[in-house]
């Protein structure tokens, strides 16, 4: 094409020749149902890997254990501090668990900024952060005198010994603080409210992000067996029987799993689905080699595939007249709303394209809205393919010829854009049709959840207790 035409040259003569040659790189991103059906039995396979005994240290998926047996049965009751952190926000919440009206209230919340230097800082610092912004919110809620019992919504990946003793595997979604990977975060946490020495906390529970929404949706829906999170990272977990969970003693009952099916793909069982963009994504990434399945699904990285996409559609001369902005040429300049806004209709899609100081006619505009669209498609037949192997596996583990089940689900992605749920419903009922899979959005998962899996424990321990005697 000739980078000089006019607008109505380009409406006219673009068309067909633009589509095959602009399709000619998006079509490494259109999985079909085969390649997803495929890709759901490789995950299938690395879940039995992560389950293992001795194999799960070299497992990409790593199938951690949550120490958390039980989804809640409508008993639970009292009054929580929930601490969230490792999505968009750090988050701290006080909550209160009414039984006789199977309500969890959030009571109040305050919302504390993260700047960069300590995310990128060291572990000491980071939670004496925490620490702080607790301590500011016992006051204003005057809880300073009370010992509340605390669920710590810690969304990384965590090898956990018991509900309260979590070692931090490894940082992931832009977090890099020293001194923390291999450590016991509730230690830190802990140590970190001793050096200041003005308040203390009661029991304290782990919980990851999508625990908390599956337990903050198992509170409405007692058939709630899974959660799953798009948004910053993706990931989900699920309830799965003891007997196969090998690393933790005991054959009966079930204990919650947190797959970090963000890790699918590190041992690279996903290389025929790379695309270069996926590999540029991950190359200049402060994790190159690491969480390659949540690179190709999760907020923090549509943007920039797209960016990476409409650049090298600029260079190739498919779009802008062949000429790139200061802007598209700056990484995480495209940020991963522009997708759900672009999709959302082609006004909003002119209005970023100027926004970027992007030269553009009415086929960039649909080009542009054509790349969004392919990228936010896969993201979510790729997270369908994973729900539909766990969906899957929870329906063979208990021998059943038909599965109905819940998904508590929270992220910004799955919640803000346009069709994303849509896509990946439909693409579920395709992959695992013995199985009628229903979606519960979560109101506050990691806040209420976390409040959630610590009044469980308390009644489990109770329980426990009472049996004792
Ligand atoms: C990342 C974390 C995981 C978390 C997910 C969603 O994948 O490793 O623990 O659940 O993001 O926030």
């Amino acid at each position: 094409p000739d980078g000089g035409a006019s607008q109505s040259d380009a409406q006219v003569q673009f068309p067909t020749c633009v589509c095959l040659q602009v399709e000619k790189h998006l079509e490494p991103f259109r999985l079909s149902l085969e390649k997803l059906q495929d890709v759901s039995a490789r995950l299938r396979k690395d879940m039995l890997r992560g389950l293992g005994k001795h194999a799960h240290h070299r497992a990409a998926v790593k199938m951690l254990p949550t120490f958390v047996r039980a989804t809640p049965d409508g008993t639970e009751k009292g009054d929580f501090l929930a601490l969230d952190l490792g999505g968009t926000n750090f988050r701290v919440l006080h909550v209160r668990v009414l039984e006789e009206e199977q309500r969890v209230l959030k009571m109040d919340s305050q919302i504390c900024a993260i700047p960069q230097e300590i995310m990128l800082g060291t572990g000491e610092k980071l939670f004496d952060h925490i620490a702080a912004c607790l301590a500011e919110f016992l006051d204003s809620q005057k809880l300073r005198g009370q010992t509340l019992p605390l669920g710590f919504t810690f969304s990384f990946p965590c090898e956990q010994k018991e509900i309260d003793k979590s070692i931090l595997i490894r940082w992931t979604k832009g977090f890099n603080c020293s001194g923390v990977e291999g450590e016991d975060v509730v230690r830190l946490l802990k140590e970190a409210i001793h050096r200041r020495g003005d308040y203390d906390i009661g029991s304290v529970a782990m919980v990851n992000d999508t625990v908390g929404t599956m337990m903050s949706c198992g509170y409405r829906d007692q058939s709630c067996e899974i959660g799953m999170i798009i948004g910053t990272g993706t990931n989900a977990c699920y309830m799965e029987e003891m007997k196969n969970v090998k690393r933790v003693e005991g054959e009966d009952g079930r204990m919650c799993i947190n797959t970090e099916w963000g890790g699918f793909g590190d041992d690279g069982s996903l290389k025929d689905i790379l695309t270069e963009f996926d590999e540029e994504v991950d190359k200049t990434s402060i994790n190159p080699g690491v969480h390659t399945f949540e690179k190709m699904i999760s907020g923090m990285y549509l943007g920039e595939i797209v960016r990476l996409v409409l650049l090298k559609l600029t260079e190739e001369k498919l779009l802008f007249k062949g000429c790139p902005s200061e802007a598209l040429l700056t990484p995480g300049s495209f940020e991963t709303k522009f997708i759900s806004e672009i999709e959302d209709g082609l006004e909003n899609a002119k209005k970023i394209l100027t926004k970027l100081a992007l030269d553009w006619d009415l086929v960039d505009a649909c080009v542009a809205r054509l790349v969004c669209d392919t990228v936010s498609s896969r993201s979510a037949r790729l997270c369908a393919a994973a729900l539909a192997t766990i969906a899957n596996r929870i329906r063979t583990n208990r021998g059943l010829d038909h599965l109905k089940t819940t998904v508590g689900v929270d992220g910004t992605v799955y919640r803000k854009h346009p069709n994303f749920s849509d896509e990946l419903q439909a693409a579920v009922r395709l992959l695992a049709p013995k199985c009628d899979v229903s979606f519960l959005i979560s109101e506050d998962g990691s806040g209420k959840g976390a409040a959630m899996v610590t009044a469980v424990a308390q009644r489990l321990a109770l329980h426990c207790m009472l049996n004792f005697l």
